[in-house]
């Protein structure tokens, strides 16, 4: 055990505790033991795990002191569901058992640290200020960038550490024109900006790109310039190209007119070979495409951490997506790297037309719909008259389409930011041969 000057002892803060023992008596004990510092607060004591689940999400605690044993919902599983919760609480865990089992599950659950009963008194403040000092920083880190929905902390931790950004690619495809492609592409990339995340939004539907009339925006140069003089592209050229949005949204904008899309796509590596480049200035890097699968567009789903892959819930739609995923397959992406978006569900206009339910669309892809964005003509018509996303509208957050497209982004965020050390060592790896190459030995 450390002495007690070497634990950090705060700047005068008071530490707000949470109790959580099925036995009240250990309860009332621990509640004596902390009253004797001025520092301790205890902020509520709870018998079991699922109410102390619910009163952390409520009470948003420093540091919730949790047995493990309790009947209902024991402590390792509380803690799972606090941690993912309410990231600002760190989770001490308390048992009889010094078992290393125990110990290491709770680890995994997300506990801080750990208590034996019965409780040593200065075991208990230090470790309690020990964990409090710690958790502090990405709490308070937490609180900035938290805009009103849970936010995981424990991976937020990882970014920005050091210059080198996540560098995440996400490519935006739907093999249907006019299934919301940039619909989403543009509010995925302002879903993912927070305090401290930069986002690029890169539209690479090379004829008809529509992102800068979405975002009423121009800029100087575009896509077609960058391609043209590939091998001088470098941060600070790439730089000067962008054009800003409002909310501080960095844009690549599309080809200014049709006729340069085929000079983009002449070198289809090109696109993705500068992204590459500069990726790792950008917390995340957003490609909108058109429905052409061309080889620029694979080149760029090859470099992609994730391919949001879109379709309405009709037959075409959902024909088209299952041809979409066993080239995936072919390609060698691995499941996880998909992720299918059904765009415009619940329309009124559609449910007169064939839509098709979401259980025989899941079996029919086999694969699941991992997001479900309601048709709502006036909010996406209201932003896109306004040049803003649609999820801009910060009053409305808790209404559809608004919800389900700030789901969509977090959901995106964490599990990126949680394959950040993986993706890191894939960008290091040597280059695949282009997807069209490797198809050729496919069967078609
Ligand atoms: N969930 C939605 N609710 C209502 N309207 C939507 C929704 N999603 C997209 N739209 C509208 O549908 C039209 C097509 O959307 P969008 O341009 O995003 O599709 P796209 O797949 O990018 O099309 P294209 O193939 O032309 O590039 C737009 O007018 C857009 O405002
Ligand atoms: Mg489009």
């Amino acid at each position: 055990m450390k002495s007690a000057s070497n634990i950090p002892q705060g700047d005068g803060d008071v530490i707000t505790i949470m109790l959580v023992d099925d036995i009240p008596e250990t309860r009332e004990n621990i509640k004596k033991l902390l009253a004797f510092e001025p520092d301790f607060k205890v902020v509520g004591s709870f018998g079991n795990g699922r109410e102390a689940v619910t009163m952390a999400k409520e009470m948003r605690p420093d540091i919730i002191i949790m047995d493990i044993n309790m009947p209902d919902m024991d402590g390792i599983q509380a803690t799972s569901e606090i941690t993912k919760a309410v990231p600002t609480a760190a989770v001490v865990m308390m048992s009889v058992q010094n078992d290393p089992d125990y110990l290491r599950k709770a680890m995994l659950a997300g506990a801080r640290n750990f208590l034996t009963k019965p409780i040593d008194t200065d075991e208990l403040y230090n470790t309690i200020r020990t964990v409090y000092a710690r958790n502090k920083p990405i709490a308070e880190q937490y609180r900035i960038l938290e805009d009103g929905h849970a936010l995981d902390m424990r991976r937020v931790a990882h970014l920005n550490v050091g210059e080198k950004r996540g560098g995440h690619i996400i490519v935006v495809y739907s093999p249907q024109g006019g299934a919301g492609t940039t619909t989403i592409a543009t509010n995925l990339a302002s879903g993912l900006m927070k305090k401290g995340i930069k986002v690029l939004l890169v539209d690479a539907d090379t004829q008809f790109g529509d992102v800068g009339v979405f975002l009423k925006l121009q800029a100087q140069s575009t896509l077609a310039d960058l391609v043209s003089q590939v091998d001088d592209v470098d941060v600070e050229f790439f730089d000067n190209s962008l054009a800003t949005h409002e909310s501080g949204l960095k844009v690549l904008l599309g080809p200014s007119r049709p006729e340069y899309a085929d000079d983009v796509e002449a070198n289809p590596a090109a696109l993705a070979s500068i992204l590459d480049k500069v990726s790792h200035q950008y917390d995340f890097i957003v490609v909108d495409t058109s429905s052409h699968l061309s080889e620029m567009v694979i080149a760029l789903m090859d470099l992609a951490a994730k391919i949001v892959l879109v379709a309405t819930p009709t037959l075409s739609g959902v024909k088209n997506a299952k041809f979409v995923l066993e080239l995936f397959d072919k390609l060698n992406y691995s499941a996880n790297k998909t992720m299918f978006i059904l765009n415009r569900t619940e329309d009124e206009r559609a449910r007169q037309r064939l839509t098709i339910p979401s259980e025989i669309i899941e079996k029919h892809l086999k694969h699941p719909i991992q997001g479900k964005i309601p048709a709502d003509e006036r909010t996406v018509m209201s932003a896109l008259n306004r040049g803003v996303p649609v999820i801009a509208s910060q009053r409305e957050r808790n209404r559809s389409p608004i919800r389900e497209m700030i789901e969509l982004a977090d959901k995106i965020f964490f599990s990126l930011v949680q394959q950040d050390d993986k993706d890191m060592e894939m960008a290091a790896a040597p280059k695949k041969k282009s997807g069209f190459l490797r198809l050729g030995r496919a069967s078609r």
